[in-house]
């Protein structure tokens, strides 16, 4: 590894805690050490009872310029075990870690997001951007197609249409556009990002954690089900909340609409 330093910096606050790719000089470009302290620290939030809610976002105006050309590509040309290593812990992290994450997960872009970081992008649950973000499957423009899983994200996030346009053309679009295909959730102007991403993660943290971890596990499950599976499956799932769930959501929220009429659902979540 040619790099030791610290290229992930954590802010935890109240609750949310910020990872931030770190190497703002290249534009937070990802290094096989970059990898290695991403993998390293989503596993330790995952399970840090301070963290409720992460935020991945990039240093420095930019969310991540893909992989490092220089350090991830030309430099492990040569060592196909450490490439293979790497690409693992690469994956793994831009995917499956973050993908079954057990804690709501938000994309905060800004700046540049480019190839290889559609990955992080498309695994959080939630994503919002700057109007004035800059988007681009760039990899057609240097000389590969979008690998490691990206085409496969794109292509089952976005209309297929789209999913072409952008991969074959490369060409950079900004936030209105991305929120326009699919890519995010929704864009803002630059200077009210950060408000509006700690008011979504301000939302999610007065959900119960229970029953919101089982939503997202289930909406994320029955893309791949037919009806009988879904049917099953949702089924088994409710009532694994019930019994796995220390807010006792169920119980507490039909009673606090039903006996006290304290809340209204379509309003909000119960008082935790
Ligand atoms: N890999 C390695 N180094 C990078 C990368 C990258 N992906 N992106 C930026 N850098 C480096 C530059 O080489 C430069 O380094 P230097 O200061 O040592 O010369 C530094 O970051 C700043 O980059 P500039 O190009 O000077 O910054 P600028 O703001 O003008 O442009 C931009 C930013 C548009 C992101 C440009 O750097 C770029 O096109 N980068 C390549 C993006 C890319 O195609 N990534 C790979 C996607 S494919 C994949 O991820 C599998």
């Amino acid at each position: 590894m040619s790099e030791t330093k610290k290229v992930v910096r954590v802010e935890k606050y109240n609750g949310v805690t910020t990872v931030f790719l770190n190497r703002p000089e290249k534009r937070n470009a990802m290094s096989p050490a970059l990898h290695e302290q991403m993998d390293q620290t989503l596993l330790e939030l995952e399970g840090d009872p301070d963290t409720k809610i992460v935020i991945i976002r990039g240093e420095g105006g930019n969310f991540s310029a893909g992989q490092d050309l220089k350090e991830f590509f030309r430099g492990l040309e040569d060592n196909p075990a450490e490439a293979k290593r790497m690409q693992e812990i690469a994956n793994r992290w831009r995917w499956e870690r973050l993908y079954n994450y057990d804690k709501p997960t938000i994309s905060m872009v800004e700046g540049y997001c480019v190839g290889g970081a559609f990955m992080q992008l498309l695994a959080t649950d939630f994503a919002i951007a700057a109007d004035t973000a800059q988007f681009s499957l760039s990899e057609v423009n240097w000389g590969i197609l979008p690998g490691a899983l990206v085409a496969k994200v794109v292509v089952d996030n976005v209309l297929f249409r789209h999913a072409l346009y952008y991969s074959c053309l490369g060409d950079a679009f900004d936030g209105k556009e991305a929120a326009r295909v699919g890519f995010i959730n929704y864009s803002v102007p630059a200077e009210k990002l950060e408000d509006e991403v700690a008011k979504l993660a301000d939302k999610l943290m007065k959900k119960s954690p229970a029953v919101l971890r089982a939503t997202k596990q289930a909406v994320r499950q029955v893309r791949t089900m037919d009806f009988n599976q879904a049917y099953d499956y949702l089924h088994a799932k409710n009532m694994a909340i019930r019994v796995n769930d220390p807010e006792e959501s169920y119980r507490t929220g039909l009673s606090q609409f039903i006996d006290k009429k304290s809340y209204k659902p379509v309003q909000g979540p119960f008082t935790l």
